[in-house]
């Protein structure tokens, strides 16, 4: 499968893409590299000319082709979410939501961790009030 990995320079992401490469797939990674320079192991050797990409701005052209999207991308943890509350949401949620519908309109599978999509859940009921918020997303 030809499979796109955004977030794939982060402490999941490092381990997943050669365990899918081993596996045959062909990946390609998606990142900001918000924490360049502090890669888990060697930086991936495919960085060569690529730049920081925001999921944010994806545009579902750019994910035809694609088999499977996996998103890893996220502001990872607590204390950030304390930090920059509106950035937290803007990647977590909209920034998720953007990449689930360009890859969805691209007609490639779309996968999330389940707790990045507890969040995705929990952020639409924040934002909205609506408990079943998350059911418009889908
Ligand atoms: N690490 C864990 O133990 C764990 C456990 C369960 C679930 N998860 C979930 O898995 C996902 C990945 O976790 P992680 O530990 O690898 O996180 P991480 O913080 O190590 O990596 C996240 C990566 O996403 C990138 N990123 C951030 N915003 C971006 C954007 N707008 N566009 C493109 N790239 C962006 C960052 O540069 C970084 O490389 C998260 O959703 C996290 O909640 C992690």
């Amino acid at each position: 499968m030809r499979v796109l990995v955004a977030g794939d320079r982060g402490y999941i992401g490092a381990v997943l893409v050669p365990l899918l490469r081993a596996a045959g797939h062909e990946v390609d990674g998606l990142d900001l590299g918000l924490y360049e320079g502090c890669d888990l192991g060697p930086a991936p050797d495919d960085l060569g000319g690529r730049r920081p990409r925001d999921m944010r701005d994806v545009e579902p052209g750019e994910l035809e082709g694609y088999d499977a999207v996996a998103c890893l991308a996220a502001l990872s943890n607590d204390p950030l979410g304390d930090l920059n509350r509106a950035a937290t949401f803007s990647v977590n949620l909209d920034g998720t939501l953007q990449l689930a519908r360009a890859a969805k309109q691209a007609t490639s599978h779309f996968s999330l961790t389940e707790g990045a999509l507890a969040e995705v859940r929990a952020r639409l009921t924040l934002r909205t009030g609506d408990t079943d918020a998350h059911r418009a997303s889908e």
